[in-house]
Formats: C-alpha cells, structure tokens, sequence
C-alpha cells in the first residue's frame, strides 16, 4: 500500500454558518443554505468519527439497509466493469467501500480516496493496506474542489456522501467532475440518504425513516438524528440525480435499491467509437 503525499490536496472553502431549532417534527426541519454546517464544520464532525465509520454495521448503523446496497452496489460495479483497474472512492470515510471492491475484485491495482477528513483517509489508507496491495491516492479535499483528470477511472463509488452538496450549480458540476474522470464504458455507483419529489410522498417516507431510528434506539435518538440531517444535509431525490446524471451523459442509469430515504443507483458513461470497436473485437476475440 502507498499513500502518495503529492495528490493530497488541501482543498477546503467555507461560508457562512448559524445554528438549527430543536427538531420535534415527523421530518428534518431544513434550514437554509446559509444556516447549513460549513465545510469545515462537516469535517471537524468526521474528524471526531472515524473509529465509528471503520465498521460498516456502526458507520451506517443510522442508514436504512447498509448492507444491501453494499452488496448490490459492489457486485454491479464489478459486474459492469469486471475488468477495472482503477477506482475512486468519493467520501471514502474509513475505506469500506473500497474495502469492499478490493474483496470483490483483487485485480484492481490502484484506488483513489478522496474526503474532506485527514484522520479518514489515514484509516481507510491503513485498512486498505491490510487486505490489499492496490495502490492507494490519497487526495484530501472538497469534492466540489478537487481537480481529477479527464478518463481515468474504471469505477467511481460515492455512499453517503453527496447529500452534503447544497445548490443546483454544486451538484450538477460534481456530477460533470466524475464523469468526465471516467474513462468511457467506466461507470459511477451512488449510495445515499433521498428526498422525495412533493409533499405527501415526501411526508410518508421521513415518517418511515423517524419510525426506524426510534426503533432502533428511542424518540431521543430520532430527533437528534433529524436534528444533525436538518442542521448538516442536503439530500436530492432520485429523480432529481438521476435527470443530472442523464444531463451530464450517462446512460444505462438505474435504481439499484431503495428503502424509505435511502437508495442506491448508477449509470455507466457511454463508450466512444473506438473504445466501442475495441470492445467488441475484445469480446470476439474471447469467444474464439
Ligand atoms: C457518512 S460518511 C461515509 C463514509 C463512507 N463512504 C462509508 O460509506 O462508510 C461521509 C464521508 O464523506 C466525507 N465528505 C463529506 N462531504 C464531503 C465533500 N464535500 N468532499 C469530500 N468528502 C466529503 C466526510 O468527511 C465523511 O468521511
């Protein structure tokens, strides 16, 4: 394992921040942009966390079915791109993901981590060490800050992390930032808290999501849990990533899983007319 100090990037921006009400509701109480957690503040939180997200049950204990879309983000990324050799982890936290894919597919030779968390990169480095000898990139920085060259991943996976992108500009340009650092026919995996598209809906599935967090601990805990979403994130709903991803020049982009505000996806960057010629010779060539 190699952590190369010359891709670690200091990419950090701020802006304004103030505090949230008490949250009592069936749903976060949103506040605006302006009153959201900083960047800094949303890396300090991650800083102060890293033993919990070093272990997938504890890391997602407060996501809705972790270890399904786990499962079925990794076996689709391998299954579309079981040839990949070069991977990016986006809000790599601990390094489970990339744990995760190297398990699956032991080929992969290199793994680019990208969080806005010093104290996580290092663990996920370190883990990543200790089950693999894929090279590990090792870039510390905003996400929406971060330069990546053009074509150059195999596999991207982002899990609970772009809910923390706020405007439409943001969240368009980043979707733009990870595909223009696939190479064609690479593809992109997401797991992540969703909104939902009107009220009613919207109402139904936060209700559902309060009711399984008081489950699992007390009323206490989900309002707490409601308080940090409503004070830290800003989730998009499925649609809503989806049509970017479709602006941006995806295709094949589909629901892999999805459970009250939880869901994974994906799409797959479409192959130039050479790489597609390339393609199809590979696999007649493997028939033969
Ligand atoms: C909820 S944790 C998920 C970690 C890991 N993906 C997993 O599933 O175990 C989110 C991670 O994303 C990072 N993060 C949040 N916003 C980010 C941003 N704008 N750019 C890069 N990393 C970010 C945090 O520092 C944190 O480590």
């Amino acid at each position: 394992m190699k952590i190369n100090s010359r891709n670690v990037i200091f990419a950090l921006f701020t802006s304004a921040s103030a505090f949230t009400k008490a949250n009592n509701s069936t749903k976060p109480n949103y506040v605006d942009y302006p009153e959201k957690s900083t960047v800094e503040e949303i890396k300090k939180r991650f800083d102060n966390d890293v033993e919990r997200f070093s272990n997938l049950e504890t890391g997602q204990k407060t996501t809705i079915d972790a270890r399904i879309n786990m499962d079925i983000v990794v076996q689709s990324a391998n299954k579309v791109n079981p040839d990949a050799k070069k991977i990016l982890d986006v809000g790599c936290g601990a390094g489970n993901y990339a744990i995760r894919m190297l398990e699956e597919n032991p080929e992969i030779e290199s793994v680019s981590l990208i969080d806005l968390s010093m104290p996580m990169l290092e663990r996920a480095g370190e883990r990543i060490g200790e089950s693999s000898d894929a090279e590990v990139n090792s870039i510390q920085g905003d996400i929406r800050e971060v330069e990546l060259p053009n074509d150059s991943h195999d596999i991207i996976i982002a899990a609970a992390t772009l809910h923390h992108l706020r405007s439409d500009e943001e969240w368009y340009s980043v979707y733009k930032k990870l595909f223009d650092t696939l190479k064609p026919g690479g593809s992109l995996w997401v797991f992540d808290m969703v909104e939902h598209e009107g009220k009613g809906v919207s109402e139904i599935m936060w209700e559902n999501y309060g009711e399984y967090l008081s489950d699992l601990k007390d009323d206490k805990f989900k309002n707490y849990v409601f308080d940090y979403i409503a004070k830290e994130d800003t989730p998009q709903s499925l649609t809503y990533q989806m049509n970017m991803m479709q602006k941006v020049g995806f295709e094949n982009i589909d629901v892999l899983h999805k459970k009250s505000c939880f869901a994974s996806f994906g799409g797959v960057k479409p192959l130039d007319e050479n790489h597609q010629e390339a393609c199809i010779s590979k696999s007649l060539n493997r028939r033969r």
